[in-house]
């Protein structure tokens, strides 16, 4: 029978590559955790509507990039494109909100954007994800960027540019929007790309964040936001980057960085590597105050997140990720299966990681498998051991010094 494939765009991850995963999840786990962060699980199907309305309609996310579909009664479902959305959902749904309440949450798993498949960019991939509601200080921003920062450099990556710029609040980002119009309509129309010359009416903002090469030579004089921000953002985004200095932390302003989902104000910003392709970003965030109240939630409450992209930081991971092995028991006399297995029990009791041989196998080829899964220490039951009650203990370090002990005293 023919055999089934996977569909373009999504990968297994055999244990060799899922190791990369999980030691990201338990470094995030435990550096969010410190912070005062918590796991929150939300669904993977939403409504459409959830997304249209946060995302925006007119970003490429909900205009292309979405796995939209029916269910069976008719109602428009969505696999998520990003976990943001989905958060706050929760949030409003279960009245998290309290005035003076700041809610902490982070979340991993599969998102889903059907986009051109290429290295680093899948139609199903992973996001570590972080969001916290309730913070509209400067020091909420500044605090979420160094905790970003910690989380990369204890996954051991540091050499990796932080970029970051102010999209301004309702009060400003109008007047900018409407100075980017003057300065668009200024251009050829014709020059620009189709979906500019559509943006440059429903959402110039759009229009900078374009990849073609030559929309983005036509815009390079466009006006930038930050010379637009209205007196509170410009204090804002200052007091922001005089806290990131302080702590250390080294980015660059990037007047042009817009993202790609509409729903940020004030603060956003991407963490870009150079050695990863042309897919350079590795995580995206900002702040969000006005999406709360947009998805039915009470007004003003603050929020800001992130998300990292996990197969773009796994390319980047240096060295071994799958967990040291203790021991292996070779069972090299198939009589002694039963002790090989009850020993193994035993030593996993104790505290040790290992495997045990199901099969009699020469004691060559066990202890090959055994260095080939980097067992510190191999128990070998053969004849002897399996007559006199005893276990052939090889070190399988440097020395590889070999002992033979009383089974039932090798506990005590
Ligand atoms: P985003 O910039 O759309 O932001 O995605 C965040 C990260 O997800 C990207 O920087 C990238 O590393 C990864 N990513 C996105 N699309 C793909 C893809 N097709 N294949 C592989 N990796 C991908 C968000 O999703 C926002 N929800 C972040 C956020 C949280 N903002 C506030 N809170």
């Amino acid at each position: 029978m023919a055999k089934i494939q996977k569909i373009k765009g999504v990968a297994d991850l055999f244990p060799e590559d899922s190791a990369r995963y999980a030691f990201m999840e338990k470094t995030a786990r435990d550096v969010f955790s410190s912070y005062g962060y918590g796991e929150l699980r939300v669904p993977i199907l939403e409504k459409t509507e959830l997304f249209c309305r946060s995302i925006g309609e007119e970003t490429d996310v909900v205009q292309k990039e979405m796995y939209t579909f029916p269910d069976r009664k008719g109602r428009s479902l969505t696999m998520r494109p990003e976990a943001t959305a989905g958060i706050v959902r929760a949030y409003v749904e279960n009245k998290i909100f309290q005035p003076g309440k700041v809610s902490k949450y982070f979340t991993f798993g599969p998102m889903f954007r059907y986009e051109r498949p290429q290295a680093g960019r899948m139609r199903q991939f992973h996001q570590i994800d972080s969001e916290v509601f309730g913070a509209a200080e400067p020091q909420a921003d500044a605090e979420v960027l160094l905790m970003l920062s910690s989380f990369l450099s204890k996954i051991g990556l540091e050499k990796l540019s932080f970029e970051l710029n102010s999209l301004g609040c309702p009060e400003c980002r109008p007047k900018y929007n409407q100075a980017l119009k003057d300065f668009l309509s200024s251009l050829d129309r014709e020059q620009l790309c189709e979906d500019c010359q559509r943006r440059m009416d429903t959402n110039p903002l759009r229009v900078l964040d374009c990849k073609s090469r030559n929309c983005k030579a036509l815009t390079e004089k466009a006006p930038t936001l930050p010379d637009h921000l209205c007196g509170e953002c410009r204090e804002h985004f200052d007091t922001v980057i005089a806290l990131i200095d302080e702590a250390g932390l080294k980015y660059t302003l990037n007047p042009r960085l817009v993202r790609g989902l509409d729903y940020y104000q004030r603060t956003a910003f991407e963490v870009t590597s150079g050695d990863i392709g042309a897919q350079t970003a590795v995580a995206g965030g900002g702040r969000y105050d006005g999406l709360v109240e947009s998805l039915g939630g009470p007004k003003k409450v603050p929020a800001i997140g992130f998300a990292c992209g996990m197969e773009r930081l796994a390319m980047l991971l240096q060295g071994e990720f799958e967990p040291a092995t203790d021991f292996y028991v070779a069972l090299v006399d198939e009589r002694a299966a039963r002790e090989a297995l009850i020993f193994g029990e035993k030593l996993r009791r104790s505290g040790l990681k290992g495997e045990v041989g199901f099969t009699a196998k020469s004691m060559k080829a066990q202890l090959r498998y055994a260095n080939k899964i980097n067992a510190q220490k191999c128990f070998i039951f053969g004849a002897d051991e399996y007559e006199n009650g005893t276990v052939t203990i090889k070190e399988m370090t440097d020395g590889g010094e070999q002992a033979t002990v009383v089974r039932d005293e090798y506990f005590k």
